[in-house]
């Protein structure tokens, strides 16, 4: 038995060697049947929207011609990878209108963070579905499509349910940790804050556990970006000392929790590929994705890269994305620019589609991953368990 143990580990660890090389077992788009995502509206698909208020136009306009609940003009990072893995776009779980779970779905939701916090969501957008509830809602989704198509009768009972046996076979995606910065931010010292990341962090973990003790294997996990690069923190800075903005006009501080964020959940990520033998755990550097693009924007193709599309902010007041408002008497509406496409933030807080597919194009062949498997590979070496 012990000797069992020790070659099928062994095994396993020569297939993870070699999936950095060419020799890996051809994997395919459409090998992997279904998406599960936890996270916040980065890649919400229309979670906090169902739950709560539809997104107001012009949200969408660029690839749905109409708000589908994506904080964007367009689709977001999960939808292309759910177009390159050759699944369809992921339903919110919350959303009980025109959904299909066949081939995953969506538990992220808009204004998420790791942490519960004591916050609201009417008073300040947190979302009451932080992880621990994305995971319930998860672990509920699994038990009653699971329970129904056991006991269907014909197969079309089964239609809109997700084969039981695909679970183990999915892969969790996750991008979830910005919010719990940025109610940072706003509700502690920069200490508090950094001393509270090892506990973010371990939630963090708690989570994944969670998920691999109930049959999840394969885990693609997204660091945080540049939160301090946000449009809609730069844009009300004037006459910043000297090293408060860092040299391409991001705020360096709040840049630099970020990184130390994702220096400790790369840490928790390696911890967790000992204490869950079985789990196909990938790292993935969005971080470097969203910077490398902020950072050079003209020669991407874009526009200043912070200039805020869809929205209208001036002189500390902000008019959102579709809000009207008034400013000295004038009636004034979050109206979009021209030209989505060459504009990099959507609203001031989210990428618009066209940066969306930048930054997917630069994460999925594994470039930015640890280890350097590309998503369509993700789950591969978990295959044979
Ligand atoms: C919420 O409030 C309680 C009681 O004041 C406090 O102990 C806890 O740390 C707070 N949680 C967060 C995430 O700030
Ligand atoms: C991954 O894709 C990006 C963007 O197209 C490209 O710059 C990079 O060289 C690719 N990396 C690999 C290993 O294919």
């Amino acid at each position: 038995m012990e000797l069992l143990r020790v070659l099928v580990v062994g095994i396993l660890i020569s297939w993870v060697l070699r999936v950095g090389g060419e020799e890996v077992m051809a994997s395919q788009p459409g090998d992997i049947p279904a998406i599960y995502n936890f996270g916040d509206s980065n890649s919400d698909t229309g979670g906090i929207a169902a739950a709560f208020f539809p997104m107001a136009a012009p949200c969408g306009e660029t690839f749905f011609g109409r708000p589908v609940g994506r904080a964007s003009d367009g689709r977001l990072i999960i939808d292309f990878i759910a177009e390159h893995l050759k699944l369809p776009y992921l339903s919110p779980y919350l959303d009980s209108i025109g959904t299909k779970f066949q081939q995953g779905a969506n538990f992220a939701t808009g204004g998420a963070t790791i942490r519960r916090q004591n916050e609201s969501w009417f008073q300040n957008g947190v979302s009451p579905f932080p992880l621990d509830i994305q995971i319930e809602h998860y672990d509920q989704f699994k038990a009653r499509t699971s329970y129904l198509y056991n006991q269907a009768k014909e197969p079309s009972d089964r239609s809109n349910l997700p084969n039981p046996e695909d679970f183990s076979k999915a892969i969790y995606i996750f991008d979830i940790g910005q919010n719990d910065l940025a109610v940072g931010f706003r509700t502690m010292s920069d200490e508090q804050l950094q001393a509270a990341i090892p506990d973010i962090v371990n939630q963090f973990a708690a989570a994944v556990q969670q998920l691999y003790k109930k049959g999840a294997r394969a885990f693609w996990i997204h660091n945080t970006g540049p939160i301090g690069c946000l449009p809609v923190t730069t844009v009300n800075i004037h006459n910043p000392t000297p090293g408060y903005l860092d040299e391409h006009g991001c705020v360096k501080g709040q840049n630099d929790i970020a990184i130390e964020f994702n220096r400790q959940l790369k840490g928790r990520v390696t911890k967790l590929r000992a204490e869950l033998p079985q789990a196909a755990l990938t790292y993935v550097d969005i971080y470097s994705a969203k910077y490398g693009l902020i950072s050079n924007a003209k020669n991407q193709g874009f526009e200043e890269a912070f200039k805020i599309c869809c929205g209208h902010h001036e002189n500390g007041i902000s008019i959102w994305c579709g809000q009207k408002g008034n400013i000295n008497g004038r009636e004034v509406y979050g109206d979009s620019c021209a030209n989505p496409s060459k504009v990099i933030s959507w609203d001031g807080v989210h990428f618009s589609e066209s940066a969306n597919l930048w930054i997917a194009n630069q994460i999925m062949n594994g470039s930015l991953s640890d280890p350097p498997i590309p998503i369509t590979k993700a789950s591969s070496y978990t295959k044979h368990m």
